[in-house]
C-alpha cells in the first residue's frame, strides 16, 4: 500500500510523515508539498501538491492508494474548493482512501465558526467522495502556549476570554501518531474521531507551565469584547478576531468534547503531567 501525505512541509505534515515511517517502508510513502524544497529533508519521495492546482494534484497522486489531506490555511471560502481539488484529484487518480484532518469548535456564533463550518463542508465532501474515508477532528494545539511562554512571563500571566471553559488540547506528534494508524489500518474506515487529550482549563494550563518552567503565571479571564480589542490591536482584524472566536468557543464548552483518541490511536493520548514534565527536562538540559 502506497500512501501520500499532503502539506508535508508543514509541522503536522512532517510529524505525520515521521509517524507513518515507523509503520511502513519509506518507498511506500509520498509527500505532497506546495513548496517541495521545504520537504526534501524528510527522506521520502516528494511531489508537488499546491491545493490550488487540481491537475498537478492528480498527477502527484498517481500510484497512491491512501492520502492524508491536511487541512489548509486559506480563508474558509477558498479552503473548501482547495480541499475539493484534492478530493477530486484523488478520485480521478484512483486513490482508494482519504483521511482528513478536521477541527473541533463552535459551528456557530463565534468568529472561528466560518473556519469550523468550512471544515464541516470538507467532511461532507470527503464522506460523499466515493472513496473509503476517515475523519479526525483535531483538538487545539498546545504547543503555541508553550512557545508563548516568554510573552506570558512579560505579561505576568495568561489572559483570554476562555473563562472556566475546558479545552481538549492535543499536540502535533500525538495527532500524527493517530493519523498514521487511521491512514494505514482499514478498520477505522467510515469513522469520525475527536482527537485530543484530557480537557483542561486555562487555570490548569498556567499551573502546568509553572511546574514545567518554574514560572509564576496566573490566569485572568477577560470578556469576549475586551479580548477581541486586545487581539485585534496586536494581530490585526482577521487573525485577532479568529483567535478570539477560538477562546469564546472554549468558554462556551465547544472544545470540551468526548475524545476518541484511544480508539483511533490504539493507545492513550499523552497525559499533560507527562507532556509538561518532558518539556521541563528539555529546558534543564538545553
Ligand atoms: N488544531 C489547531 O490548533 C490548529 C492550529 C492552527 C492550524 N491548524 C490547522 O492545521 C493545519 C496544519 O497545521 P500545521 O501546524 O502543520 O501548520 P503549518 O506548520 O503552518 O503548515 C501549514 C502547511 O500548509 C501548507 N499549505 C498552505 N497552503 C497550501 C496550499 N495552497 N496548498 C498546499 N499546501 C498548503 C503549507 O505549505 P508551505 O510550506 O508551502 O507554506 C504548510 O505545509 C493547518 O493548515 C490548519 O488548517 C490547526
Amino acid at each position: 500500500m502506497k500512501v501520500a501525505i499532503t502539506a508535508a512541509s508543514g509541522q503536522l505534515g512532517t510529524q505525520a510523515v515521521k509517524a507513518v515511517l515507523a509503520l511502513i517502508p519509506s518507498t511506500n510513502i509520498v509527500g505532497l508539498a506546495r513548496t517541495p524544497d521545504k520537504a526534501e529533508h524528510l527522506g521520502i519521495e516528494i511531489r508537488p501538491g499546491d491545493y490550488n492546482e487540481r491537475g498537478v494534484l492528480e498527477e502527484s497522486l498517481q500510484s497512491v492508494d491512501g492520502v492524508l489531506l491536511v487541512s489548509g490555511m486559506d480563508a474558509p471560502e477558498r479552503r473548501i474548493q482547495q480541499h475539493r481539488n484534492v478530493i477530486e484529484a484523488a478520485r480521478s487518480a484512483g486513490v482508494k482512501k482519504i483521511v482528513y484532518t478536521s477541527v473541533q469548535g463552535a459551528d456557530e456564533a463565534t468568529a472561528f465558526s466560518p473556519i469550523v463550518q468550512s471544515n464541516r463542508q470538507t467532511e461532507e465532501d470527503v464522506r460523499h467522495s466515493g472513496l473509503a474515508w476517515v475523519i479526525g477532528r483535531n483538538g487545539i494545539y498546545i504547543e503555541p502556549d508553550v512557545e508563548y511562554l516568554e510573552t506570558y512571563k512579560k505579561a505576568g500571566g495568561i489572559t483570554n476570554c476562555a473563562g472556566d471553559g475546558r479545552c481538549g488540547y492535543t499536540t502535533r506528534p500525538e495527532l500524527a501518531y493517530a493519523y498514521a494508524r487511521l491512514l494505514t489500518d482499514e478498520k477505522h474506515n467510515g469513522n469520525t474521531y475527536n482527537l485530543h487529550g484530557e480537557a483542561i482549563t486555562q487555570y490548569e494550563l498556567a499551573d502546568y507551565l509553572n511546574r514545567a518552567f518554574g514560572t509564576d503565571l496566573s490566569y485572568t479571564p477577560m470578556t469576549v469584547e475586551e479580548y477581541r480589542g486586545d487581539r485585534v490591536a496586536e494581530l490585526g482584524e482577521f487573525l485577532g478576531t479568529v483567535i478570539t472566536g477560538i477562546y469564546q468557543g472554549i468558554r462556551d464548552g465547544e472544545a470540551d468534547n468526548p475524545s476518541h483518541y484511544l480508539e483511533a490511536a490504539g493507545r492513550e493520548h499523552v497525559s499533560w503531567p507527562t507532556f509538561f514534565a518532558s518539556l521541563g527536562k528539555q529546558e534543564a538540559t538545553s
